[in-house]
């Protein structure tokens, strides 16, 4: 890991707070998340606070702090999805596979994300697995729709 993070880091010039947001990004790339070892790594490269690195990657919900599981969910809660019921939808997923938004199931087969617009509002509640789709999603469908997904 130490390897390829010092190479990403040496594309960029130290010191400079400036290329936080792209040096998490390609971070997350590169792994998937972005652990504890590269939150104190890029901290120091770039002289920037963990607290200010948290407080950025919080603002933005598309990074991650657990390493990914075998199948990605997506919940989305743009508007389109929240007036049909998105939040009960999330609420009862995060029952269903007991992890929040940000997290990963211990037998890391799923991990879970909250998106503000997956592009397909028409399709209205929304929720995506990996890279399929699953429309006009209901709490009582969930079980069905995870049951492919090992
Ligand atoms: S608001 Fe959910 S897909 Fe656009």
């Amino acid at each position: 890991m130490a390897d390829s993070l010092n190479n990403l880091l040496s594309k960029y010039p130290q010191n400079d707070e400036g290329s936080l947001i792209p040096v998490l990004q390609q971070t997350q790339g590169l792994y998937g998340y972005i652990s504890k070892e590269a939150i104190e790594k890029i901290s120091s490269y770039l002289r920037v606070s963990r607290s200010t690195i948290f407080g950025v990657t919080s603002f933005y919900s598309q990074f991650r702090f657990n390493p990914p599981g075998r199948n990605s969910i997506k919940i989305c809660l743009g508007t389109a999805c929240h007036v049909q019921g998105g939040d009960f939808l999330l609420n009862a997923l995060q029952l269903e596979i007991g992890i929040e938004p940000g997290q990963t199931t211990e037998d890391k087969r799923f991990d879970l994300t909250r998106v503000a617009c997956l592009g397909c509002c028409a399709l209205a509640p929304v929720m995506m697995v990996n890279n399929d789709i699953h429309s006009r999603m209901s709490v009582i469908k969930i079980r069905e729709v995870l049951k492919k997904y090992e």
